[in-house]
């Protein structure tokens, strides 16, 4: 079961990043792959804000990297990031699995919960950045 004070919404977090933080290049994600992000949004290297880059081609999804269950990262590091491209993203401290389209939990600790989506916006040339929160959408 989740803890009970987990905000609803990527931008309820503390040092949520703000809209129009760059994230880098579509072309720096591995294709197919979910990649960790640790941002520095004020909290410096110690305390960054983590996000989840989720790859599939021209495009990409972002989740706050924050397991619902206990509000840690599904991983420590990227090499112990758990994934099925395309398919799943598990966490690997108790293990729920999250699917790829949209981060809802589909096993674990958390069903009935998800991923927090965070709205990316996409340039031309490929740079993604946070994009404005939408009243009524994350
Ligand atoms: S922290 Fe328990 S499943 Fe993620």
């Amino acid at each position: 079961m989740a803890t009970s004070n987990t905000p609803s919404h990527w931008f309820e977090l503390t040092r949520a990043p703000a809209t129009g933080t760059i994230l880098g290049s579509v072309s720096d994600l591995p294709d197919g792959q979910a990649t960790m992000l640790a941002l520095d949004t004020g909290g410096g290297v110690a305390q960054p804000f983590h996000l989840l880059l989720l790859r599939e081609g021209a495009q990409v999804r972002a989740f706050v990297n924050r397991c619902p269950h206990f509000g840690v990262p599904l991983a420590a590091r990227q090499t112990q990031l758990i994934s099925k491209p395309g398919t799943s993203i598990t966490c690997n401290v108790h293990y729920a699995r999250f699917r790829w389209s949209d981060g809802v939990c589909e096993s674990g600790e958390c069903v009935g919960e998800g991923l927090m989506p965070v709205p990316l916006d996409v340039s031309a040339d490929g740079q993604l950045t946070i994009a404005a929160i939408k009243m009524g959408h994350t």
